[in-house]
Protein backbone atom coordinates (compact mmCIF):
# COMPACT_ATOMS: atom_id res chain seq x y z
CA UNK A 1 0.00 0.00 0.00
CA UNK A 2 1.39 3.11 -0.99
CA UNK A 3 -0.17 6.44 0.68
CA UNK A 4 -0.15 10.01 1.27
CA UNK A 5 -0.53 11.79 4.76
CA UNK A 6 -1.72 15.31 4.21
CA UNK A 7 -2.72 18.11 7.01
CA UNK A 8 -1.80 21.37 8.10
CA UNK A 9 1.75 22.04 10.86
CA UNK A 10 0.82 19.65 14.08
CA UNK A 11 -2.35 17.76 12.50
CA UNK A 12 -0.49 14.61 13.62
CA UNK A 13 0.64 13.67 10.17
CA UNK A 14 4.20 12.11 12.08
CA UNK A 15 2.22 10.44 14.72
CA UNK A 16 -0.04 8.59 12.55
CA UNK A 17 2.63 7.58 10.31
CA UNK A 18 4.22 6.19 12.63
CA UNK A 19 1.85 3.86 13.35
CA UNK A 20 0.74 2.93 9.79
CA UNK A 21 4.42 2.01 9.76
CA UNK A 22 3.90 -0.08 12.69
CA UNK A 23 0.48 -1.99 11.51
CA UNK A 24 1.20 -1.94 8.24
CA UNK A 25 5.19 -2.58 8.07
CA UNK A 26 5.23 0.61 4.99
CA UNK A 27 8.20 2.55 4.90
CA UNK A 28 7.57 5.95 6.63
CA UNK A 29 9.16 8.69 4.78
CA UNK A 30 8.99 12.28 6.12
CA UNK A 31 10.78 14.84 4.01
CA UNK A 32 11.20 17.23 7.39
CA UNK A 33 12.58 14.62 9.68
CA UNK A 34 15.02 13.72 6.09
CA UNK A 35 16.00 17.38 6.19
CA UNK A 36 16.44 17.83 9.80
CA UNK A 37 18.53 14.82 9.90
CA UNK A 38 21.04 16.70 7.30
CA UNK A 39 21.04 20.20 9.47
CA UNK A 40 21.94 17.92 12.53
CA UNK A 41 24.83 16.09 10.25
CA UNK A 42 25.94 19.58 8.47
CA UNK A 43 25.62 18.21 5.40
CA UNK A 44 25.13 20.23 1.98
CA UNK A 45 21.23 19.59 2.00
CA UNK A 46 20.62 20.49 5.48
CA UNK A 47 22.65 23.85 4.83
CA UNK A 48 20.79 24.47 1.85
CA UNK A 49 17.67 23.29 3.96
CA UNK A 50 18.18 25.07 7.43
CA UNK A 51 17.33 28.57 6.62
CA UNK A 52 14.14 28.13 5.00
CA UNK A 53 12.79 25.90 7.84
CA UNK A 54 14.03 28.22 10.41
CA UNK A 55 11.88 30.80 8.94
CA UNK A 56 8.71 28.58 8.57
CA UNK A 57 9.11 27.87 4.76
CA UNK A 58 9.28 25.37 2.06
CA UNK A 59 12.63 24.31 1.05
CA UNK A 60 12.66 24.95 -2.90
CA UNK A 61 10.25 22.49 -4.59
CA UNK A 62 13.92 21.24 -7.06
CA UNK A 63 15.71 20.32 -3.88
CA UNK A 64 12.99 18.36 -2.36
CA UNK A 65 11.57 16.99 -5.05
CA UNK A 66 15.28 15.41 -5.69
CA UNK A 67 15.40 14.12 -2.91
CA UNK A 68 12.29 12.17 -3.12
CA UNK A 69 12.56 10.99 -6.16
CA UNK A 70 16.39 9.40 -4.66
CA UNK A 71 14.44 7.89 -1.45
CA UNK A 72 11.67 6.04 -3.22
CA UNK A 73 13.70 4.26 -5.90
CA UNK A 74 15.51 2.61 -2.95
CA UNK A 75 14.64 -1.03 -2.90
CA UNK A 76 12.69 -1.00 0.74
CA UNK A 77 10.33 0.88 -0.97
CA UNK A 78 8.94 -1.61 -3.36
CA UNK A 79 6.76 -3.14 -0.19
CA UNK A 80 4.89 0.23 0.39
CA UNK A 81 5.23 3.33 1.63
CA UNK A 82 3.72 6.11 3.28
CA UNK A 83 4.88 9.81 2.67
CA UNK A 84 4.81 12.34 5.49
CA UNK A 85 4.80 15.92 4.39
CA UNK A 86 4.97 15.29 0.86
CA UNK A 87 3.84 16.78 -1.40
CA UNK A 88 3.26 20.32 0.07
CA UNK A 89 2.77 21.98 -3.67
CA UNK A 90 0.56 21.49 -6.74
CA UNK A 91 4.22 21.16 -8.51
CA UNK A 92 5.23 18.55 -6.00
CA UNK A 93 2.27 16.43 -6.21
CA UNK A 94 2.59 16.53 -10.19
CA UNK A 95 6.48 15.32 -9.79
CA UNK A 96 5.13 12.64 -7.48
CA UNK A 97 2.70 11.04 -9.79
CA UNK A 98 5.95 10.93 -12.44
CA UNK A 99 8.04 9.66 -10.32
CA UNK A 100 5.46 7.03 -9.22
CA UNK A 101 4.83 6.20 -12.87
CA UNK A 102 8.17 5.81 -13.40
CA UNK A 103 9.23 3.54 -10.44
CA UNK A 104 5.86 1.75 -11.71
CA UNK A 105 4.06 2.70 -8.33
CA UNK A 106 0.53 3.32 -7.97
CA UNK A 107 -0.29 5.61 -5.60
CA UNK A 108 -3.58 3.74 -3.36
CA UNK A 109 -4.88 6.98 -1.06
CA UNK A 110 -4.12 10.21 0.33
CA UNK A 111 -5.79 10.43 3.98
CA UNK A 112 -6.07 14.27 5.17
CA UNK A 113 -5.93 14.93 8.67
CA UNK A 114 -8.02 17.70 9.21
CA UNK A 115 -7.71 19.87 12.38
CA UNK A 116 -8.64 23.64 13.36
CA UNK A 117 -6.08 26.27 13.71
CA UNK A 118 -6.66 27.15 17.15
CA UNK A 119 -6.27 23.40 18.34
CA UNK A 120 -2.79 22.98 15.87
CA UNK A 121 -0.98 25.86 17.98
CA UNK A 122 -1.75 23.90 20.99
CA UNK A 123 -0.17 20.73 19.53
CA UNK A 124 2.68 22.43 18.43
CA UNK A 125 3.58 24.63 21.19
CA UNK A 126 3.47 22.33 23.84
CA UNK A 127 4.98 18.98 21.40
CA UNK A 128 8.46 17.22 22.64
CA UNK A 129 10.25 15.05 20.24
CA UNK A 130 13.02 12.66 21.88
CA UNK A 131 16.69 13.13 20.86
CA UNK A 132 17.72 10.08 20.60
CA UNK A 133 14.71 7.93 19.05
CA UNK A 134 12.84 10.39 17.90
CA UNK A 135 9.20 9.63 19.69
CA UNK A 136 7.02 12.66 19.75
CA UNK A 137 5.03 13.17 22.84
CA UNK A 138 2.95 16.09 24.10
CA UNK A 139 3.16 17.85 27.57
CA UNK A 140 -0.81 17.77 28.11
CA UNK A 141 -2.13 14.89 25.33
CA UNK A 142 0.96 12.30 24.95
CA UNK A 143 2.53 12.96 28.05
CA UNK A 144 5.75 11.37 29.00
CA UNK A 145 5.68 9.80 32.36
CA UNK A 146 9.00 11.91 33.68
CA UNK A 147 9.04 15.31 32.55
CA UNK A 148 12.04 15.74 29.61
CA UNK A 149 12.35 12.16 29.36
CA UNK A 150 11.66 9.72 26.19
CA UNK A 151 9.20 6.83 27.86
CA UNK A 152 10.37 4.43 24.62
CA UNK A 153 14.64 4.69 25.13
CA UNK A 154 15.14 6.93 27.93
CA UNK A 155 16.59 9.75 25.81
CA UNK A 156 15.91 13.41 26.07
CA UNK A 157 13.02 15.17 25.47
CA UNK A 158 13.42 18.42 23.30
CA UNK A 159 11.68 21.13 21.35
CA UNK A 160 11.97 21.61 17.65
CA UNK A 161 13.15 25.08 16.72
CA UNK A 162 10.27 25.82 14.14
CA UNK A 163 7.53 25.28 17.13
CA UNK A 164 7.91 28.91 18.15
CA UNK A 165 4.98 30.91 18.03
CA UNK A 166 6.83 33.57 15.45
CA UNK A 167 6.91 30.48 12.75
CA UNK A 168 3.90 28.19 13.92
CA UNK A 169 1.98 31.49 12.60
CA UNK A 170 4.40 31.39 9.46
CA UNK A 171 4.39 27.66 9.05
CA UNK A 172 -0.03 27.55 8.81
CA UNK A 173 0.26 30.70 6.53
CA UNK A 174 2.16 28.68 3.83
CA UNK A 175 0.29 25.57 4.33
CA UNK A 176 -3.00 27.29 3.61
CA UNK A 177 -1.33 29.37 0.41
CA UNK A 178 0.72 26.38 -0.96
CA UNK A 179 -0.66 23.31 0.63
CA UNK A 180 -4.11 23.51 0.71
CA UNK A 181 -5.06 23.27 -2.68
CA UNK A 182 -3.60 19.99 -3.02
CA UNK A 183 -7.21 18.65 -1.03
CA UNK A 184 -8.80 19.86 -4.30
CA UNK A 185 -6.34 18.39 -6.48
CA UNK A 186 -6.18 14.99 -4.58
CA UNK A 187 -10.27 15.14 -4.49
CA UNK A 188 -10.74 15.95 -8.34
CA UNK A 189 -8.74 12.46 -8.21
CA UNK A 190 -10.97 10.16 -6.74
CA UNK A 191 -8.00 9.85 -3.68
CA UNK A 192 -8.72 11.78 -1.05
CA UNK A 193 -10.14 10.77 2.59
CA UNK A 194 -10.46 13.62 5.03
CA UNK A 195 -10.23 11.95 8.78
CA UNK A 196 -11.38 14.35 11.75
CA UNK A 197 -7.92 14.78 13.43
CA UNK A 198 -9.44 16.94 16.79
CA UNK A 199 -10.29 13.29 18.16
CA UNK A 200 -7.77 11.29 20.54
CA UNK A 201 -4.48 9.46 18.84
CA UNK A 202 -6.21 6.15 18.95
CA UNK A 203 -9.68 7.36 17.34
CA UNK A 204 -7.83 9.20 14.71
CA UNK A 205 -6.06 6.27 14.24
CA UNK A 206 -9.14 4.21 14.13
CA UNK A 207 -10.70 6.19 11.62
CA UNK A 208 -7.67 6.23 8.91
CA UNK A 209 -7.58 2.15 9.63
CA UNK A 210 -11.47 2.11 8.66
CA UNK A 211 -10.56 5.07 5.46
CA UNK A 212 -8.01 2.35 4.27
CA UNK A 213 -10.32 -0.87 4.26
P1 LIG B 1 7.55 18.92 8.82
O1 LIG B 1 8.52 18.28 9.71
O2 LIG B 1 6.83 18.09 7.84
O3 LIG B 1 6.53 19.73 9.71
P2 LIG B 1 4.98 20.10 9.54
O4 LIG B 1 4.30 19.76 8.30
O5 LIG B 1 4.95 21.52 9.92
O6 LIG B 1 4.27 19.14 10.50
P3 LIG B 1 4.70 18.74 11.92
O7 LIG B 1 5.77 17.72 11.88
O8 LIG B 1 4.96 19.98 12.71
O9 LIG B 1 3.33 18.13 12.48
P4 LIG B 1 2.72 16.66 12.32
O10 LIG B 1 1.50 16.76 11.48
O11 LIG B 1 3.74 15.66 11.96
O12 LIG B 1 2.23 16.45 13.83
P5 LIG B 1 2.79 15.48 14.99
O13 LIG B 1 2.41 14.09 14.71
O14 LIG B 1 4.21 15.78 15.32
O15 LIG B 1 8.26 20.09 8.02
C1 LIG B 1 9.10 21.00 8.68
C2 LIG B 1 9.71 21.97 7.68
O16 LIG B 1 10.52 21.24 6.73
C3 LIG B 1 8.74 22.75 6.80
O17 LIG B 1 8.28 23.92 7.45
C4 LIG B 1 9.59 23.06 5.58
O18 LIG B 1 10.48 24.12 5.83
C5 LIG B 1 10.41 21.77 5.41
N1 LIG B 1 9.73 20.80 4.56
C6 LIG B 1 9.27 19.57 4.92
N2 LIG B 1 8.68 18.94 3.88
C7 LIG B 1 8.76 19.80 2.83
C8 LIG B 1 8.30 19.76 1.49
N3 LIG B 1 7.62 18.70 1.01
N4 LIG B 1 8.54 20.82 0.69
C9 LIG B 1 9.22 21.90 1.16
N5 LIG B 1 9.66 22.02 2.42
C10 LIG B 1 9.43 20.99 3.25
O19 LIG B 1 1.86 16.01 16.20
C11 LIG B 1 2.01 17.33 16.73
C12 LIG B 1 1.79 17.30 18.26
O20 LIG B 1 0.43 16.98 18.53
C13 LIG B 1 2.62 16.24 19.00
O21 LIG B 1 3.00 16.75 20.24
C14 LIG B 1 1.65 15.06 19.17
O22 LIG B 1 1.94 14.29 20.32
C15 LIG B 1 0.32 15.79 19.31
N6 LIG B 1 -0.80 15.04 18.74
C16 LIG B 1 -0.82 14.30 17.60
N7 LIG B 1 -2.04 13.78 17.38
C17 LIG B 1 -2.83 14.22 18.40
C18 LIG B 1 -4.21 14.02 18.73
N8 LIG B 1 -5.03 13.27 17.97
N9 LIG B 1 -4.68 14.62 19.85
C19 LIG B 1 -3.86 15.40 20.64
N10 LIG B 1 -2.55 15.61 20.37
C20 LIG B 1 -2.04 15.03 19.26
MG1 LIG C 1 5.81 15.74 11.47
Amino acid sequence: MNLVLLGPPGAGKGTQASRLEESYELIHISTGDIFRKAIKEETPLGKEAKGYMDEGRLVPDEVTIGMVRERLAQEDCQNGFVLDGFPRTVKQADALMEILEDLDFKLDGVINIDVSDKELIERLSGRRICKSCGATFHVKFNASQEEGVCDECGGDLYQRDDDTPETIKERLSVYSKQTEPLIDYYKQRNLLKTIDGEQGLDEVFNEIKSALE
